[in-house]
């Protein structure tokens, strides 16, 4: 029996349900019941019937979906699938953050631990942080962490400045490599190819004159699907190409940096699947008083 039989054959016997990223390696996404960005996978893992929700992504997603969802078994394939970017603030850290600030809004990006997430006001995606942010009253100053550059395009969207809205000074060691020099060079190598950008990108406020979009993950392949360009230069990490291409094989999906590889993301193979379903491996569980708190952010995400 191949791995991928055997996978299906272990979900039914579990009644469980795979999530995947739209980084992840190709042939996990292939076989996974859903995949999307971070919204959408929360609101799967909110929305799912299914007892045992098997997430292939990293951990601060499969935390999410445990506090979104505790009655369910949620499984991690490996434990080492970490993200340097929410490894950036701790939660003393964001305490000691909002005592030099008092009565400031907290919004905390969905890459966050757990933790973090239960000293939050409210939680974003990259795909409705400039809604969220928008929904504060202008007066309220706001603290915005981990990700800087996702920080700047939001306060260059809703008018903020430095002074109502303070950002936590880390970015996305895979992200912020993408920088406005090599996009200029990039769009002169290639005339006419309109350019889409992960907002976590070290380009995406500083060159967005340069930029056609700024998008989330699902926000790329939306514009994939949607696409008659040629060509589409892609500014994000590079897993997100095999979606775009299975959706429309007739645009040359160029990624705008080869090296933009998550490895995170990448821990994830089909034999651990597998393992994680036959051996019920590695349970992701979150304490109950940070899920009570952490939960009253995240529902708010979802809600936006
Ligand atoms: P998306 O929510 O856009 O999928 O981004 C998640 C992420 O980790 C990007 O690095
Ligand atoms: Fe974290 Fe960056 Fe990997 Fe996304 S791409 S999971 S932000 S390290």
């Amino acid at each position: 029996m191949s791995l991928e039989e055997e996978i299906r054959r272990l979900k039914e016997e579990r009644n469980a349900v795979l999530l995947a990223h739209n980084y992840e390696v190709d042939e996990v996404q292939d076989i996974a019941d859903y995949v999307g960005d971070s919204l959408y996978l929360s609101r799967q893992a909110m929305q799912t019937d299914r007892t045992v929700i098997v997430f292939a992504g990293v951990r601060f997603m499969a935390e999410t979906a445990k506090i979104l969802n505790p009655t369910k078994t949620v499984l991690l394939p490996d434990l080492g699938a970490g993200c340097s970017l929410s490894d950036a603030i701790t939660a003393e850290q964001l305490r000691a953050w909002k005592s030099e600030h008092p009565g400031a809004v907290v919004v905390s990006y969905v890459n966050t631990s757990a933790e973090v997430k239960a000293e939050s006001d409210y939680c974003c995606t990259s795909s409705n942080a400039v809604r969220v942010v928008r929904a504060i009253p202008a007066d309220r100053e706001i603290l915005f962490l981990p990700d800087m550059f996702l920080g700047e395009y939001v306060r260059a969207q809703t008018g903020r400045t430095a002074r109502t809205m303070h950002l936590w000074p880390a970015d996305c060691h895979v992200h912020g490599r993408i920088r406005p020099e090599g996009i200029a060079r990039l769009r002169a190598e290639h005339p006419g190819a309109p350019l889409i950008a992960h907002p976590e990108c070290g380009c995406a406020s500083e060159a967005l004159p340069q930029v056609d979009q700024v998008l989330s993950t699902d926000g790329m392949v939306r514009f994939a699907k949607e696409t008659h360009a040629p060509e589409v230069l892609v500014a994000t990490e590079i897993g997100i190409l095999h979606r775009m291409r299975q959706i429309n094989p007739t645009t040359r999906f160029t990624p705008v940096d080869v090296g933009a590889v998550c490895p995170f993301m990448k821990k994830t193979d089909l034999a651990k699947v597998r393992d994680a379903l036959k051996l019920n491996r590695y349970v992701i569980d979150v304490r109950p008083d940070v899920a009570e708190r952490a939960r009253r952010a995240l529902e708010r995400m979802v809600a936006s």
